[in-house]
């Protein structure tokens, strides 16, 4: 966001790359009646709609899927929920880390779903079928 500038002229982003999104804790602070709720709330985001989940208009057009846009294809989106949590994955660690879910299923991290490249990939497909066709006449 570097290039991007608010109507007065500033920079949308004065920080560049040392700035770290509090997601909803962020905009609470913004409101006095609200600022109280902020800590709890920190690096919280919105469960996004997967319906067009895979929209675009054309094949070469990248998507940039969640709050950051960090990752640019699907599989990666369910590459990530399926190894999160894995010990040595390689993901960068939580920018703000208050807050994530770290919840036990079956015995295990949220974030290690033990699925095969297979599942994966029938996952995916499944997100694609969830994009709407063009509807003439409406
Ligand atoms: C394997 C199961 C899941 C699949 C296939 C899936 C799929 C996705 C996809 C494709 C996105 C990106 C959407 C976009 O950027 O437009 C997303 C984001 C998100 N999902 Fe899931 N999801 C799964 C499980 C979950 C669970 C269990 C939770 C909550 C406990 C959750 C909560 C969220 C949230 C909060 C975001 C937004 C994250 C951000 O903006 O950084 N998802 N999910």
């Amino acid at each position: 966001m570097d290039d991007e500038f608010l109507d007065d002229g500033q920079p949308i982003n004065p920080l560049g790359e040392d700035y770290v999104d509090f997601g909803l804790g962020e905009f609470l602070l913004t409101r006095p009646e609200w600022a109280h709720l902020a800590w709890d709330n920190d690096g919280k985001h919105r469960v996004p709609t997967l319906r067009n989940v895979d929209k675009r208009p054309g094949k070469e057009f990248s998507k940039a899927y969640m709050h950051n846009g960090v990752l640019k294809d699907l599989k990666d989106v369910v590459h990530f929920y399926n190894i999160r949590d894995v010990p040595g994955a390689g993901w960068a660690p939580p920018e703000v880390d208050r807050n994530i879910s770290r919840e036990l299923l079956t015995g295990k991290p949220l974030g290690n779903l033990e699925l095969d490249e297979h599942a994966e990939n029938t996952i995916v497909e499944f997100l694609k079928t969830l994009t709407d066709r063009n509807v003439k006449g409406r």
